[in-house]
């Protein structure tokens, strides 16, 4: 073990924060990390916007589905996919960005905002601070656009809430590595595996909520995905200039 595989491997989400800001040098570290991610040809296609303002804070709770803790944390960062600088650079070469109209452009981006989110998350729990990641804000993902007055070419993915745990939940289970992890050709007999992890999480819900709750992973996760998504994604990154053909 060193000091970043024990990070990660204490990785937990955090959603109660104490009131005590982040410090500035702290903040810097951890945009720092983020620019520090690969990117795709270099392309960089991430911008990060930092809330701090509490009256968009709790605006913001309310459009991701009331999560309270948006508004609780010292900071909200979000993470969005940008494609503006691109089209600067494509503009001052005199041709035209052709990219944004093909899916490609969105899975490059999504994969250069996931990496950076993720170095910025390591880092600030490697300072002490609890973060968690919020794809709630792409529930009226038109409402927020607006609010960060974005320009075409970008498009928010993702916020992050960072600040002081208030508390510090249990490490969550995850699935058993080989049900993740397959040598040379991927192995789709999985259903053993998935039984043990049910039985696996349904124990750690019992506990995490003092004998409320023992749903499992599988319920969980039919739960969500039976339904249509209620996000109207492709229209907000229509908007945006992405077609995604
Ligand atoms: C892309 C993404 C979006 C997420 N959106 C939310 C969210 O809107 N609200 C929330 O409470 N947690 C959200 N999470 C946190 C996950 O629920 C959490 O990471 C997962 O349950 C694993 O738990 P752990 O992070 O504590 O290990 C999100 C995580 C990711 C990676």
């Amino acid at each position: 073990m060193n000091d970043v595989i024990t990070t990660i491997f204490n990785h937990r989400s955090i959603r109660s924060y104490s009131k005590s800001p982040i410090k500035e040098d702290d903040l810097d570290k951890i945009i720092q990390a983020s620019q520090h991610a690969p990117s795709s040809i270099n392309g960089q296609h991430v911008s990060i916007i930092a809330i701090k303002d509490e009256v968009k804070k709790a605006k913001l709770a309310i459009l991701a589905g009331n999560q309270s803790y948006i508004e609780e944390a010292p900071l909200f960062l979000i993470f969005c996919q940008d494609y503006y600088r691109a089209y600067l650079a494509c503009q001052k070469n005199n041709v035209s960005l052709e990219i944004v109209n093909h899916l490609e452009a969105t899975l490059v981006g999504a994969i250069d905002v996931g990496l950076s989110m993720m170095n910025a998350i390591n880092v600030a729990e490697s300072l002490g601070l609890g973060t968690v990641c919020i794809g709630g804000i792409r529930n009226q993902i038109e409402e927020v656009v607006r609010m960060l007055d974005l320009p075409s070419y970008v498009i928010p993915l993702c916020g992050l809430c960072i600040g002081y745990p208030e508390d510090k939940s249990e490490l969550k289970p995850r699935l058993p590595h080989d049900a993740v992890y397959f040598e040379e050709t991927y192995n789709p007999n999985l259903n053993k595996q998935i039984d043990q992890y049910d039985e696996e999480m349904a124990n750690y819900m019992f506990q995490r909520t003092d004998g409320k709750s023992n749903r499992n992973w599988s319920e969980g996760i039919a739960q969500f995905y039976k339904n249509k998504s209620k996000r109207d994604i492709r229209k907000a990154m229509i908007g945006q200039g992405f077609k995604n053909e």
